[in-house]
């Protein structure tokens, strides 16, 4: 969406994986002062998300959304204040219907109001959800509705960050980049590897569709809640190789000092808020082993060697795959083992089962390479 806002992924947390229906002005205060005191906030995590059950189970009787007042005694105008003070950003969930997933009134037929009311309040970013949909089915139909809350957001004036949450079901990464800035591309994450790995296989055949402004979304990241810690940097490596949201779904106020840091990796990090904004490509895929490349803004080129067995084996690729050329020798940083290294070709590396191993290339021009996509979406794997 050409609305100025999401140049690079949207970074930042969100209540719904950790907290379901349990939200409360409480938890996003203190995950707020825990973005800035655990340096993630200066990492570049910025929106504090509310995901669903932040409302009254009615509007007011001139129809205006109401906070659940027992949940945010301060409102969302209030806890919207204090993150912004917190130099932070607030984010609020809504749905395209007639009642959000738990229940709570939808915005279908009251757009133009709600936008108002969360501009009003200080929003700066709209999860917009697809739940009890009127029984729409056409693309036509899911366009409209999701077109309605784009508009209505315009015309507050206020910048607020779109992100379309119909799960992939109506192929939104074929009509959504005028209509949002990202858009679900699959069902919901669960904590677990099958779950991550599944939600990757969907997304990354669709790196086309994404660029600064419009991204694919593979829902948010389940690190820290009870992956290991070498699957949690495998998902974390593969969001940001993908340019996907970088939405922390933990307990952040709690989280171990191994979850932080696998959060707070500034070189993958990097990686994922590249100003030139492309999804990386998987350039092959064999026997549950893959390689995938991420061509970046300065010529490097961010290569994750996936694993996706159980157990050790190498995984070994070339410069020329990922698209480099014309030099004699390539620098290899490991951007999880914080070391460098050189190549004249090879890259290749011992990687654990669910793990990863992530080089940013750099050295001889990029392009010209391999391009090929290994579309592994829809095969059921
Ligand atoms: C479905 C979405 O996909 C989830 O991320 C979450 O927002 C729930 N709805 C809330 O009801």
């Amino acid at each position: 969406l050409a609305n100025n806002l999401a140049l690079t992924p949207p970074m930042g947390w969100n209540d719904w994986n950790a907290y379901g229906c349990n939200v409360s002005e409480t938890l996003v205060k203190q995950t707020a002062d825990k973005i800035v005191s655990s340096g993630l906030a200066a990492a570049g995590y910025q929106y504090v998300n509310i995901d669903d059950c932040w409302m009254q189970h009615s509007r007011d009787s001139a129809g205006n959304l109401q906070p659940d007042f027992g949940k945010f005694p301060d409102g969302i105008s209030g806890t919207a204040a204090y993150v912004h003070s917190k130099g932070l950003k607030l984010g609020i969930y809504e749905d395209a219907g007639t009642a959000t997933c738990a229940g709570y009134p939808g915005s279908l037929g009251h757009e133009a109001q709600d936008a108002r009311t969360f501009a009003a309040w200080g929003v700066d970013y709209l999860k917009y959800d697809n739940c009890n949909n009127n029984g729409s089915s056409t693309t036509e139909q899911y366009i409209a509705r999701y077109s309605a809350m784009r508009d209505a957001l315009a015309a507050t004036g206020r910048p607020i960050v779109y992100s379309i949450c119909e799960w992939g079901v109506n192929a939104p990464w074929t009509w959504a980049a005028p209509v949002g800035n990202l858009w679900r591309t699959t069902g919901d994450i669960q904590a677990n590897y099958n779950s991550m790995l599944s939600i990757f296989h969907q997304n990354v055949g669709l790196a086309s569709y994404a660029g600064p402004g419009q991204w694919n979304d593979p829902d948010m990241l389940e690190v820290g809640n009870g992956m290991s810690a070498t699957e949690d940097r495998a998902h974390f490596s593969l969001w940001a190789q993908m340019a996907a949201p970088l939405l922390a779904g933990n307990n952040l106020v709690n989280a171990s000092s191994t979850t932080l840091s696998i959060l707070g990796n500034r070189a993958v990090i990097a990686v994922d808020q590249d100003s030139a904004g492309k999804q990386g490509r998987l350039v092959s895929s064999s026997g549950g082993l893959d390689v995938l490349a991420k061509p970046l803004a300065n010529g490097d080129v961010s290569v994750v060697l996936f694993n996706e067995n159980a157990s050790t084996s190498t995984i070994s690729t070339t410069v020329s795959a990922i698209g480099k050329s014309g030099a004699s020798s390539y620098g290899l940083n490991d951007l999880w083992a914080g070391t460098t290294s050189s190549t004249t070709g090879t890259i290749s590396a011992s990687v654990p089962g669910h793990g990863v191993v992530m080089y940013r290339v750099s050295g001889g021009t990029t392009g010209g390479g391999t391009d090929t996509t290994v579309a592994i979406r829809g095969t059921g794997s």
